[in-house]
């Protein structure tokens, strides 16, 4: 949430802070900004996208800048709002990521002592500090103590006046160091800078840096310099590209049978050989936390976990997690999360930490801050996920809650060899069932399309499959802009049914498994209704076309894996139904694909 980036080199620093700035647009786009340093600095921002800001502003020479596009939380998204900031004397200009939660005594403080305020954002302040602090001294200096007087959650990125260099600091929001050769760069995620190096250094919570053309220092909160070498990362450059794809959303649903090969790769030899990270653990039970999409997959977990470890599961929105009262039981605590930022799943680490249970993070972002929160650490392998919903992320956090089930099953006794070599040769299957899936899309566009005029859409599920109604309800909600309700289909008849009528399709996900009769029966309540029903379902499936309106058939799966082939149609539903309605797919209005404020 808000993207900042930093550019301190010897080529102009315009084109370079313009290009890393859209490949960061995900992170929020109702505003964008530039300072490019020269005499003074010269600053550019506008209201609305980078394109707005790319269109505006004049060229400008300058070999060192700062930039941001952002997703606003304190103070409306105008132009007055927007970074970068700089003081009363166009001496400094910074941009920032997180809240200073303290920002209302401090300008109070700062407008007594004669300064001038352009805005309503927390953020200006900070311009104005280290205005303050800074004088003939190091710019380092000057935001180290600018820094003490604030409190909050930040990454900031600042430059000043005749200085070729970029200063930055990180407390809980992500800031990475790109190293390259006569230029180094700031930015909130590496893959802003794939295009220009490769070579990345982690900054760490508390910790500042200085990066200038030939140089990257970095110091702790004492001023003490730290040595930390330079990282390759594994991403490439076209992994963060279209690819010829009309949106990131449809491409990365389409690379979902190699991020489940990916995933799949190394683990299951691990699996197999039982040298598991859990050995010898001190639980009876598992919780698992996160927030959104990444709940909705750490649902699918509880089930799994149930099915194949016999262990209870309960399932917590990290934000409800933090302020809840500690249970007796000592649970493993599992934290899912794509970016690895989200402020909550943090704060949710931390506490199980303090209570203290063991912590598992299952994360896609290499190097990212829950890494540092948690004993052990499962990657999802999915590569760079640009657009906002949450799509091969998802269904690569099912393969790492599966390989986790089989582990916890297996060490608890609770699988024997051969149930566990099904499971293997069933996860094995997954890349075709997907592939069969996305063989479909044009099916599905069309279908999406006879649907796409709705204003409310409904989704039910039974057991395993109801997190896939909830998953694909928050898919179609998120980016085509329709109602959409995911419900347990036994809970239709509690409520919601008073809501449906022949203009609110119901999206059914049908297993053949022991709750398929209840299923029929919840889905002939809601054409009794007159709601038109379309039903997910597997090709084994001979009954289902005298009960649903439409059908889109999965290759026969077994019920317990079939939740990863039908997260991949809602999937390509949401998406074929959102751009029938001429949505913005990869930028959503009012979300961002990172989470990192409360
Ligand atoms: C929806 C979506 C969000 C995220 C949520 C958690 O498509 O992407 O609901 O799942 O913000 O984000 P992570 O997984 O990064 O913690």
């Amino acid at each position: 949430m808000c993207g900042i980036v930093g550019y301190a080199g010897r080529k102009s620093a315009q084109p370079i802070l313009l290009d890393c700035l859209k490949r960061l647009e995900y992170r929020g786009y109702d505003s964008a900004g530039m300072a490019v340093v020269g005499d003074g600095v010269r600053v550019y921002k506008t209201k609305g996208e980078i394109a707005a800001l790319e269109s505006e502003m004049p060229a400008i020479e300058g070999t060192v800048g700062v930039a941001h596009t952002r997703w606003a939380t304190q103070g409306r998204p105008t132009s007055d709002n927007a970074h970068p900031f700089d003081g009363c004397r166009n001496q400094v200009a910074v941009v920032h990521n997180g809240i200073i939660s303290n920002f209302v005594e401090l300008r109070d403080a700062l407008v007594a002592g004669g300064h001038e305020f352009s805005s309503d954002t927390d953020t200006e302040v900070f311009a104005h500090l280290v205005e303050e602090e800074l004088g003939d001294d190091e710019l380092l200096d000057a935001v180290g103590r600018a820094l003490k007087r604030v409190s909050g959650t930040y990454a900031f990125a600042v430059v000043s006046s005749g200085r070729d260099e970029v200063v930055g600091a990180r407390k809980e929001s992500p800031l990475v160091v790109g190293v390259g050769s006569g230029e180094n760069f700031l930015a909130s995620d590496v893959t802003a800078l794939l295009k220009y190096t490769d070579r990345v250094i982690y900054v760490q919570d508390g910790e500042l840096v200085r990066v200038t053309p030939d140089s990257v220092t970095i110091v702790d909160a004492d001023g003490n310099e730290v040595e930390r070498e330079a990282e390759r990362v594994a991403w490439s450059l076209e992994d963060a590209e279209k690819g010829g794809y009309p949106h990131f959303m449809l491409k990365e649903i389409f690379e979902q049978p190699s991020a489940i090969h990916e995933s799949l790769l190394g683990r299951i030899d691990a699996v197999e050989a039982e040298s598991s990270f859990l050995n010898g653990s001190p639980f009876s039970s598992v919780k698992i936390v996160a927030c959104g999409t990444s709940y909705n997959a750490g649902l699918v977990g509880k089930y799994l976990i149930e099915e194949f470890a016999k262990m209870p599961v309960t399932t917590q929105i990290s934000s409800e997690y933090r302020y809840s009262a500690p249970a007796r039981e000592n649970p493993l605590v599992v934290l899912v999360t794509q970016s690895g930022e989200t402020l909550d799943t943090i704060a949710a680490a931390r506490e199980a930490r303090r209570r203290g249970n063991r912590t598992v993070a299952i994360v896609n972002v290499v190097g990212s801050a829950i890494t540092r929160e948690v004993d052990h650490v499962i990657y999802t392998r999915a590569g760079p996920e640009i657009g906002v919903a949450a799509t091969k992320t998802f269904v690569t956090q099912l393969i790492a809650l599966y390989l986790l089930a089989i582990e916890l099953g297996s060490q608890g006794k609770a699988i024997t060899a051969h149930a566990k070599r099904s499971i293997i040769s069933q996860l094995r299957n997954l890349p075709r069932a997907v592939q069969d899936v996305l063989n479909q899309a044009d099916a599905i566009e069309a279908l999406a399309g006879k649907y796409s005029g709705s204003r409310d859409m409904f989704f039910i599920g039974r057991n395993i499959h109801y997190p896939i109604a909830l998953e694909g309800a928050l898919k179609t909600k998120e980016i085509s802009y329709i109602h959409g309700e995911g419900y347990p289909a036994g809970e239709l008849k509690h409520g919601p049914l008073a809501l449906l009528s022949e203009e609110s399709p119901v999206v059914a996900v049908v297993a053949k498994d022991h709750t398929y009769e209840k299923i029929i029966g919840n889905i002939s309540e809601v054409s009794a209704r007159g709601s038109p029903v379309i039903a997910v379902a597997t090709e084994d499936d001979t009954e289902i076309e005298k009960f649903a309106d439409d059908v889109i058939y999965l290759r026969e799966t077994s019920p317990l894996f079939s939740p990863v082939p039908a997260i991949v149609a809602l999937q390509l539903w949401a998406y074929y139904l959102a751009r029938a309605r001429g949505c913005p797919i990869d930028k959503p209005r009012n979300i961002a694909k990172t989470v990192t404020v409360e």
